[in-house]
């Protein structure tokens, strides 16, 4: 199948920032008297603020009002924007802006599909933006992954189909969104779902499109 459009997720797949999201919810939830792991972290990789912290409540069993929840909201998504402050050019991932040059001058369209609300912002921080034919975030859908409305309103602005296209996640959210809206889907950057894609790289320098060409 000749593939036409490469669509993105933005964190763990085009910059590192899963780390942040991680220091900023584990401080959140020690308001909530919650000892918040890297494994439970895992569950909430790819999904939206708001169901995010819906998942660490449950995990404390209790219960908070909508006034906290918000202010909860805001607590740690202010850590998280004082964290990624100094974000620039060089934070890019491992062959990202290779890979996305590379696919310009094959006439390759170029997207992104993130459940984040700061990924305008982080993507002008990397200096990317600019390569982007279109751009997905978690202002711009209704149901957030593992929905697959992320990625067809991607494939949709690019101009091309699900099945054109292949989508770059590091997720299990994100895969499910991505195989629901009949994406092909390369898992990058996190082991832990290598499995449930169709195919993984450890980081984007490992990609090859016209091996997955043939493959697909
Ligand atoms: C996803 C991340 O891309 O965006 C999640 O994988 C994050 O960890 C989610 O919670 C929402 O991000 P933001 O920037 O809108 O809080
Ligand atoms: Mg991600």
């Amino acid at each position: 199948m000749k593939i036409k459009g490469l669509i993105f997720d933005l964190d763990g797949v085009l910059v590192s920032t899963e780390k942040n999201h991680f220091t900023a919810w584990k401080k959140t939830a020690e308001r909530l008297e919650c000892d918040f792991t890297e494994l439970d972290n895992e569950q909430l990789k790819g999904i939206s603020r708001v169901d995010s912290l819906k998942k660490i409540i449950a995990l404390t069993g209790t219960n908070v009002s909508p006034v906290e929840f918000d202010e909860l909201l805001i607590f740690k998504n202010e850590i998280y924007l004082e964290s990624i402050r100094e974000l620039g050019p060089a934070d890019a991932l491992p062959g990202v802006v290779e890979l996305l040059q590379q696919a310009k001058a094959h006439d390759i369209k170029l997207g992104v599909g993130s459940s984040s609300k700061n990924a305008n912002a982080i993507l002008e921080l990397l200096q990317i933006k600019d390569l982007f034919d279109a751009i997905i975030d978690g202002n711009g859908v209704s149901a957030p992954k593992p929905d697959p409305e992320v990625f067809l309103n991607a494939a949709r602005d690019m101009g091309l189909s699900a099945a054109e296209c292949i989508v770059f996640e590091d997720a299990e959210s994100g895969i499910m969104a991505a195989k629901a809206g009949g994406f092909k889907v390369i898992a990058t950057g996190n082991p832990h779902v290598a499995e449930l894609a169709h195919a993984y790289v450890e980081t984007l320098i490992d990609f090859n499109l016209s091996i997955y060409e043939e493959s697909f």
